[in-house]
């Protein structure tokens, strides 16, 4: 791989340059309050951050948070990120109003070396997810503008072909930051020759957005064990009833014939908790799979079932946990993900936790972070890492 990296890029000296990041700070933020509830994205791009402030660069940082649609939208400001990002640096950070006018102009102008700048939200701006070249191209270059090199650190957006992660990399010397380097390196161990048995745990609530994954992994796993949402749409492929559970029924042929073709390396759940609501307090019970009541719905795996994935992930050498296995943010359905989380750090393996809610669940249940191998930034990134799909904001490094 013929990738430029940020030690490259301080070799050269970048003491009074404007060097451009692309991070990913799409932190989770409370609906009521508003605030930052899990902060691990803005921590995982301080080593760059960090090592650009040493040698003196003027960094002027970019991230999206959300997904507001192409224009100025409160609730998914950066302004706090900005504040967040301040404490962890131990050094103020220049927050301009908007991404790309008067506000991020005069910020980016006033910035003194080892001085650090974040930009609004880029997806203020229709241009930045643009399936438009040119409207795209026009954003990139306005970006572009704030920097004399670029620096690619958002890894949980390297699948998004936006005029940040591929259209600024074309019009700027570039190069990966430590957290992209960090994650590819990890990923592609995954991809290359696992030290087997190789045990995927995938869980989340939908059977359609892990579909190819599932596809691409089945050939390459030993065991691929399944919870969360999604496993009520296998249950229903193996013919029992999910009461209210979430089902996607267009996706239950898929399922079933997925089944028929993983040569029994896929293992669902054998007992599940099942409520009466989908709410914190509601009256909820264990029950076989074979046994959920019509007006009922599962939330979270039951304990034999974490008993039995945990057995398998024992005796794993390489395990990859995409997805919780239940609605961990409420304590009466955090048992399943508590127990699998737990079972994988007890592993003698090397265990990679892809992205987004499964990394945020790690810290929420308050697990040590570091008896996991490496937590990844990036959900849907890592997810088509290992699908073997080109990912944008790769391929533009490459070149
Ligand atoms: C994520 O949280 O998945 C990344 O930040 C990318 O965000 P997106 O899925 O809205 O593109
Ligand atoms: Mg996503």
């Amino acid at each position: 791989m013929s990738i430029r990296t940020l030690d490259d890029l301080l070799a050269e000296g970048v003491s009074g340059r404007r060097v451009l990041v692309r991070a990913d700070l799409n932190v989770p933020l409370d609906k009521q309050t508003g605030a930052i509830t899990d902060d691990g994205r803005i921590r995982a791009v301080l080593p760059t951050l960090g090592a650009l402030v040493e040698a003196g660069a003027k960094v002027v940082v970019c991230s999206h948070l959300g997904r507001p649609k192409g224009a100025p939208d409160p609730q998914f400001s950066l302004g706090p990120v900005a504040g967040r990002l301040g404490e962890l640096l131990g050094a103020p950070v220049h927050f301009a109003t908007d991404t790309v006018g008067d506000s991020a102009r005069s910020t980016v102008a006033d910035l003194a070396d080892g001085q650090v700048a974040l930009l609004e939200n880029l997806r203020f701006n229709a241009g930045e997810t643009s399936k438009d070249e040119t409207e795209r191209g026009a954003f990139a270059d306005q970006l572009a503008a704030f920097g004399d090199a670029y620096v690619d650190d958002a890894f949980g957006a390297v699948h998004r072909k936006h005029a940040s992660v591929f259209d600024v990399p074309a019009r700027l010397p570039h190069v990966a930051g430590r957290l992209v380097l960090r994650e590819v390196e990890v990923l592609s161990k995954l991809t290359g020759a696992p030290e087997r048995p190789y045990v995927v745990v995938l869980g989340g609530s939908k059977v359609s957005d892990k579909l190819a994954v599932i596809e691409a992994l089945l050939p390459t796993v030993d065991r691929l064990l399944i919870g969360g949402g999604m496993c009520f749409t296998f249950l229903k492929a193996q013919g029992l009833e999910v009461g209210t559970s979430l089902l996607e029924k267009d996706m239950v042929e898929t399922c079933r014939n997925l089944l028929e073709r993983s040569g029994g390396k896929i293992m669902l759940p054998v007992d599940v908790v099942v409520a009466d609501a989908f709410a914190p307090d509601a009256a909820h019970d264990t029950v076989r799979v074979d046994g959920i009541p019509s007006h009922r719905l599962g939330l979270d795996v039951g304990p034999e079932t974490v008993a039995g994935f945990s057995a398998t992930l024992s005796q794993a050498k390489t395990i990859f946990w995409n997805g919780p296995m239940g609605v961990f943010e409420m304590p009466a359905f955090a048992a399943g993900t508590r127990g699998i989380a737990e079972a994988i750090t007890k592993a003698d393996a090397f265990s990679v936790v892809g992205g987004g809610d499964s990394a945020a669940a790690v810290r929420a249940l308050g697990l040590d972070e570091s008896s996991f191998g490496h937590i990844s930034t990036g959900g849907g990134a890592s997810l088509e890492y290992l699908e073997g799909k080109t990912l944008p904001g790769i391929a533009a490094l490459e070149n």
